[in-house]
This record gives structure tokens, sequence and C-alpha cells, in this order.
């Protein structure tokens, strides 16, 4: 039976209610906490593209959900990440999103919880916000750690589909360096979500590293990327996240999809 759940909730909660090795894999974009701080103010990132081309202007995202004093921002993570450890099968893969503002932090929790990590891949962006504080490089990657749900030395025969993504690549092996433009507008239509991901990068982890009636846990969905891309290709699901709002934009684009004009790479 087809397992396709949205959940409205909070994080912890809802893991709490899982039994243990449930969910095939997490494939999971948390808060980044770029939100908030006084000393992050300047460097921000830039909400979105039609701002800076109609004001030429800085808006970065702030949103409360992403703002954390650094400690909470650790334990917050940790707690999750147990939860994540518990659910998801042993050699499951575990795949988070960050920046370089938590994506250490995140890799050091993964290693001390002794977890195998398999690939980090960089996502470049190559159409990113401008930088206007003129004090650093213009920030254009988002990062990707890809680890196995086992220890360093026990993880083993961890889902990877090879062929699959050679084929997406045009033939060629697939790299760890995703040239990928932000998400594009037709993505944005039902809504919009601060940081939502294009389905061109969740499709690459989706059909690499998951097979198809598997199920995979997203605890943190926002506008549901995710599970739009695991259900158009036939994964399941069950995805998260406390904010009403980002719930519906996820929902409207659940029942918008359309299987019928997918690519096919098997
Ligand atoms: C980086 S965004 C995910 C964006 C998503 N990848 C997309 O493509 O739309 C992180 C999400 O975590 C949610 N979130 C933050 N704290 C949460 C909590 N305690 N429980 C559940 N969801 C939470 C936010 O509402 C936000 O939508």
């Amino acid at each position: 039976m087809k397992k396709e759940v949205l959940i409205f909730g909070d994080v912890l909660t809802e893991l709490s209610k899982l039994d243990d090795n449930s969910v095939d894999h997490c494939i999971t974009d948390p808060p980044y906490n770029i939100s908030g701080y006084d000393n992050k103010k300047e460097i921000g990132w830039l909400k979105t593209d039609t701002h800076w081309s109609s004001n030429k202007n800085f808006n970065k995202i702030e949103e409360k959900w992403d703002s954390f004093s650094d400690k909470d921002y650790e334990k917050f993570t940790k707690k999750w990440l147990s939860e994540v450890f518990r659910v998801v099968k042993p050699n499951g893969n575990i795949i988070i999103f960050g920046s370089y503002h938590n994506i250490y932090k995140i890799g050091n929790y993964l290693q001390e919880a002794d977890k195998k990590l398999i690939n980090s891949i960089v996502w470049f962006k190559r159409n990113a916000f401008p930088n206007i504080t003129q004090r650093m490089l213009c920030e254009s990657t988002e990062h990707i750690i890809w680890a196995s749900n086992n220890s360093q030395k026990k993880a083993k025969n961890w889902i990877f589909n090879y062929g699959v993504l050679k084929r997406m690549n045009g033939g060629k092996q697939m790299r760890n360096l995703w040239d990928i433009p932000m998400t594009p507008t037709k993505e944005r239509k039902h809504g919009k979500h601060p940081s939502q991901k294009p389905e061109e990068v969740l499709q690459r982890l989706i059909l690499g590293c998951t097979n198809e009636n598997e199920v995979i846990l997203d605890p943190f969905v926002g506008s549901g990327t995710t599970a739009v891309v695991a259900k158009k290709y036939g994964r399941d699901y069950i995805c998260i996240d406390n904010n009403k709002d980002y719930i519906e934009i996820a929902n409207k684009r659940l029942n918008s999809i359309n299987t019928g004009s997918l690519k096919k790479f098997m």
C-alpha cells in the first residue's frame, strides 16, 4: 500500500510517533540558522530575486523558524538527528542540506555519532544573488552531506543508483559538483517559500539514492519539494512541517503533479 503522508506538526513530536527502523531514507533541508543575529545581519542571504531586480536592495532571509542561539541550534539539531538515526533503517541514506553557516556543525554531529559519510555534494547556483556588502565572495553554493545510517566500520550496501545518475548526466559519471540554477518561477506558482529547493536537485538525490516504493522521510519539508519529487518517481514519503502555509503549498503542489510528462532515466 502507498504511504504518502504529509504532516502538519512539530518535528520532534511527530518523529517520536514513528517506529524504530520504519523508513528507508531521510532527505532533508533543515533550518540553517542564518536569520536573526546582529553579527549575521550584514551577510544574510537575499530572499527573493524579484526583490533584488526591482529594488536592487537587500532583503535577507529573516524567519522565526530559522533563528536560534548557537547553543539552542546545537541542541535542536542533535535531537532531531538522533530521532532520524532511530527511525531510518540501518544503512539507509541520510542526506542533509546546509550552507557554510551550519554544514560543518551537521557534519561534526554525524561524525560524533559515528555515521559513515559517503559524499558531500556542492550545489553551485550559477544565478545566485549578488553580494552587496563587497566584504566577501558572492556566496553561490549550498552543501549536501550524504551519510549512511550505520557506523564507519559497519556501513554497507547503501543505495546508489550509479547507472541512473550516469544516464541523467548524458552518459558521463556523475560528479559531486552540481550546477543547477535556483528554483525556477514555475515551481513557485502555488506559493512562495523563502528557501524552496529546485526539483532538479531532489530529482538527482531521489533517483540516485533511493529505490521505487521505498519510504523517504523529510522532517522539514517546507513547500513540499521532497514529497513532490518522491511522488513523481514512485517513492513513498512521510513529510513534516510546522508551518500551515507551507503545508498548504505542498498540498497544492502534490495535487497538481502530472506524472505523464516525466523524463525516464531507468
Ligand atoms: C529550509 S526549509 C525547507 C524548505 C524545503 N526544502 C522546500 O523545498 O520548500 C525548513 C523548514 O523547516 C520548517 N521547520 C522549522 N522548525 C520546525 C519544527 N520545529 N518542526 C517542523 N518543521 C519545522 C520550516 O517551517 C521550514 O519550512
